[in-house]
């Protein structure tokens, strides 16, 4: 299947081979929009699925963005919407296969360190994996990684500085932390975000964390940068709705699509 979704997308996409992938999360599509040269739509792609959750497209764009060849997913597989964990990575596996090296992953987050407040940006540093399954499990592909790859350098220490210089550069201020990933759909009890907490989350959320492990053991450097759409539950005395997320998501665009214009330049 992945032999037949890259040779699919080969000949969509001719001689473009790009450098560098982006995960596109909530409220970044404008990025893909704004630049695309080729687009190709999920439902397409032998081996994807067609995205399924309001205010994500789902295709796969390429286009040169500052210097860079770069393929963007504007819309991600989640595992809450039913799909395998093996299709919530599969497009990772096909973007190694098309020349990625490097990949920037992006989410919108619940925040549970109580310094953060909604529309923050947080460069994340490490993850917890709660979403009680792995992508890697099943028989291990060994063209593209080890059975049993180190994780201790999952999100690129190099990068994390990188990021946090661009920031600067930028103006954009930049949180940092672990991200912690639950299933969903449900947001999480005010004793899960507590739980969090003391397990050393700054962040919680429903993606990147399958995505992150296939693209560090398929030998890929990662970014991981969360917007912070929310206090997550029982720490702002307010309930959540996704309509204020994508809200946060939407406040944040801006900023979030110039720190990652830039970053996309220097890698
Ligand atoms: N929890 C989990 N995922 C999220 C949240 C949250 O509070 N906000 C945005 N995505």
């Amino acid at each position: 299947m992945l032999e037949s979704a890259v040779r699919f997308i080969k000949e969509r996409s001719g001689d473009f081979k790009p450098d560098v992938g982006v995960i596109l999360g909530s409220g970044l599509g404008e990025l893909a929009n704004e630049y695309c040269q080729i687009s190709i739509d999920y439902k397409d792609i032998p081996g994807f699925e067609a995205s399924t959750v309001v205010g994500h497209k789902g295709r796969l764009v390429f286009a040169e963005i500052n210097g860079k060849k770069v393929v963007m997913m504007q819309g991600r597989f989640h595992f809450y919407e039913g799909h395998s964990i093996q299709k919530v990575v599969f497009p990772v596996k096909v973007m190694k296969r098309l020349g990625v090296e490097k990949l920037i992953i992006t989410n919108a987050a619940g925040g549970v360190n109580a310094s953060f407040k909604p529309s923050d940006l947080m460069i994340i540093t490490d993850h917890i994996n709660f979403m009680g399954i792995n992508p890697l499990i099943g028989i291990n592909d060994d063209s593209l990684g080890l059975r049993f790859p180190d994780m201790s350098e999952i999100y690129t220490p190099e990068y994390v500085e990188l990021v946090k210089k661009v920031g600067h550069e930028t103006g954009v201020d930049l949180q940092e932390g672990v991200y912690l990933a639950f299933t969903g759909p449900s947001y999480e009890t005010p004793a899960e975000v507590k739980m969090a907490r003391i397990l050393g989350a700054d962040a919680v959320g429903m993606s990147t964390v399958p995505e992150a492990i296939v693209a560090s053991w398929a030998g890929m450097k990662v970014i991981g940068i969360s917007c912070i759409c929310n206090s997550a539950a029982g720490v702002s005395t307010v309930g959540l709705s996704h309509e204020e997320v994508i809200a946060a998501a939407n406040k944040a665009k801006d900023k979030f699509i110039k720190l990652v214009k830039e970053i996309i330049r220097k890698l």
